[in-house]
């Protein structure tokens, strides 16, 4: 049976119309549409109070942040070390500036890089670790810096998921060296496109700032082959617009993850993972994860079904980044080297999740995962 309206995975959030169009009369008045402008300067500033942070340079994407981090901290040949459990973007970082992925498996509690995994993964030729907090889900930063410390790398953690995600109250994205962001339409916070990157020092604030800025340091000087990462005034008065109300929206997310929760402990062969009650999570993902011989059905037929039932599921992070035709071939890749990931990659089903899912949404979602 056929719902009346498809139920998709996501769905973005949106300033509300009349403001943004305020917004947009005042960018139309200064005729200045990009290049640091006001709303730009306005919404770096709102963002380093909302995610208690220091130093933070508006991009229009979340990959670039990846390459231009990677690019600040010098990292130009070697080998950075990385979780094959995330987005495509993450692996391309590396590879767009010469280096090479080594996959290290993952943590079946969290998804995330396992830190037991790491040392045996470093060689002579290993600079930096570019760890996930997949789903929002946060790294544990302890051992992960104590391994960096131990043996001189960099960290820069691919924070996409971890908008005003906390920790004891500390924001996670003042872990490593720099940390980055994606506001993608699909995030729980958007800018339409759009990204972050966080650093911590005002020196490193002005080098990426340059670097995202084809390298122009003042008129005339290049100081770098930096590229063109600047986030727009529009998207800037669109991000401003959507700082008052993502509060709100993570809170109906919050609720839409209890609902499910609770059901889904009454479902034998499905599982979710798990919550710590030191951290403020952003709950933008509901991954479930499925156990064929246990549900009676497996992932596939579970998205498949869904699907039937207008209710759109996506299979984040299915296949592997290092099952992918670029990555396949490095002697990390072999799936031998990654039975977690590989494992998770294969029972994974993030369930609809967003801030405008109804009371009935919510109940059709679960219905359908019950009426085998
Ligand atoms: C983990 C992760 N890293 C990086 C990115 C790239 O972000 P963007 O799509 O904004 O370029 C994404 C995007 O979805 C992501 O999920």
């Amino acid at each position: 049976m056929q719902s009346s309206e498809p139920i998709l995975v996501t769905s973005p959030l949106l300033p509300n119309m009349q403001e943004f169009n305020q917004y947009l009369q005042q960018i139309w008045d200064s005729r200045w549409l990009t290049n640091n402008g006001s709303m730009h300067q306005k919404l770096e500033h709102a963002l380093t109070k909302y995610l208690g942070v220091e130093y933070i340079s508006l991009f229009t994407n979340g990959t670039l942040p990846l390459i231009t981090a990677l690019q600040a901290l010098g990292l130009t040949k070697g080998e950075v070390i990385t979780t094959p459990y995330s987005f495509v973007a993450t692996t391309h970082s590396i590879w767009w500036n010469g280096l090479t992925p080594v996959f290290v498996d993952i943590d079946p509690v969290t998804g995330n890089l396992d830190p037991s995994k790491i040392e045996s993964a470093i060689t002579t030729n290993t600079v930096a670790i570019m760890p996930v907090h997949v789903y929002g889900q946060p790294c544990n930063n302890e051992q992960i810096d104590s391994i960096a410390k131990k043996h001189n790398l960099k960290v820069i953690y691919d924070a996409a998921h971890a908008f005003g995600v906390r920790k004891d109250g500390e924001s996670i994205l003042n872990w490593g060296d720099i940390s980055t962001l994606s506001f993608h339409a699909t995030k729980v916070y958007g800018t339409i496109e759009g990204g972050a990157l966080i650093c911590h020092s005002a020196e490193m604030k002005y080098q990426i700032d340059n670097l995202k800025n084809f390298g122009f340091r003042g008129e005339t000087t290049i100081v770098a082959p930096g590229i063109n990462g600047k986030m727009d005034e529009v998207r800037a008065a669109f991000g401003l617009l959507n700082l008052k109300q993502v509060d709100a929206a993570i809170e109906a997310r919050h609720k839409v993850s209890t609902q499910y929760r609770q059901a889904i402990d009454k479902i034998d062969g499905l599982h979710y993972l798990s919550e710590y009650p030191n951290i403020r999570y952003n709950y933008g993902y509901f991954p479930i994860f499925v156990d064929e011989e246990k549900y009676g059905m497996s992932r596939d037929a579970l998205y498949e079904k869904l699907k039937a039932h207008n209710i759109f599921g996506r299979r984040y992070f299915y296949p592997l980044i290092s099952t992918l035709n670029p990555y396949k071939d490095y002697p990390s890749a072999n799936s031998n080297n990654l039975p977690i990931a590989t494992k998770m990659a294969n029972q994974v089903l993030c369930l609809p999740m967003h801030h405008m899912l109804s009371n009935d949404d919510v109940e059709k979602i679960i219905n359908s995962l019950t009426d085998n």
